[in-house]
């Protein structure tokens, strides 16, 4: 797939089948995701791998209801969607069967960007090899729990930046469209 069809295919995926993401092919996405570039080529980042429908719904209530519990609405657009947080049936990893979440190491002024860089990559990878992927950021707070972490052999000083599903897509989502971009130019 040509890199341009991959930027402008890509989508949120939030319906999977049952097709197992194999371990090879989670090894390919993660060796693309670290080419993503690095500030002074920290390559600051742990990628932790959550597997298996049955555990994933477990963490998904888990992380649901730390959400609701820890969350302040204020002003945030997330405060909207609390019923569906409330909802039992709302599977916050949409039943994928497998969840990588990108730490941070601790110590680095730009770990956190160099992991979303890695994300994207992660992503664009996964939608040319006919993948489905979406960030989760409302699992994103429980994952950064000290007792979760350690409960998923991830070190305590490392930071929870992005959690992203990833499987066989049942279709392919409509595309969302984006609004007009502010540009500035200097003159
Ligand atoms: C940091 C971040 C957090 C997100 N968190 C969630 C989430 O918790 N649940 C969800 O369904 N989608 C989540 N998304 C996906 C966005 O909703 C989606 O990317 C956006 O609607 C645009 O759609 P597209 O990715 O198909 O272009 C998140 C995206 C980002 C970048």
């Amino acid at each position: 797939m040509k890199l341009l069809e991959a930027i402008y295919g890509r989508r949120a995926v939030r319906d999977y089948t049952d097709q197992k993401v194999s371990r090879s092919m989670l090894h390919e996405l993660i060796d693309a995701a670290i080419h993503a570039p690095t500030a002074l080529d920290e390559q600051p980042w742990v990628f932790a791998v959550l597997e298996g429908k049955s555990l994933l719904r477990d963490y998904s209530d888990r992380a649901k209801a730390h959400f609701l519990a820890t969350f302040n609405p204020g002003g945030d657009p997330h405060s909207l969607r609390r019923d569906m947080l409330r909802d039992p049936a709302f599977n916050l990893f949409y039943n994928a069967g497998t969840v990588v979440v990108i730490y941070a190491k601790p110590g680095w002024k730009f770990a956190a960007t160099d992991c979303c860089l890695a994300a994207e990559n992660f992503m664009l990878a996964a939608h040319a090899k006919g993948l489905g992927t979406c960030p989760i950021g409302f699992a994103q707070p429980w994952l950064d729990l000290s007792e979760i972490k350690t409960s998923i052999n991830i070190s305590e000083d490392n930071t929870a930046v992005m959690p992203m599903t990833v499987g066989y897509p049942v279709k392919a989502p409509d595309p969302v469209p984006r609004k007009m971009p502010e540009i500035v130019f200097s003159e």
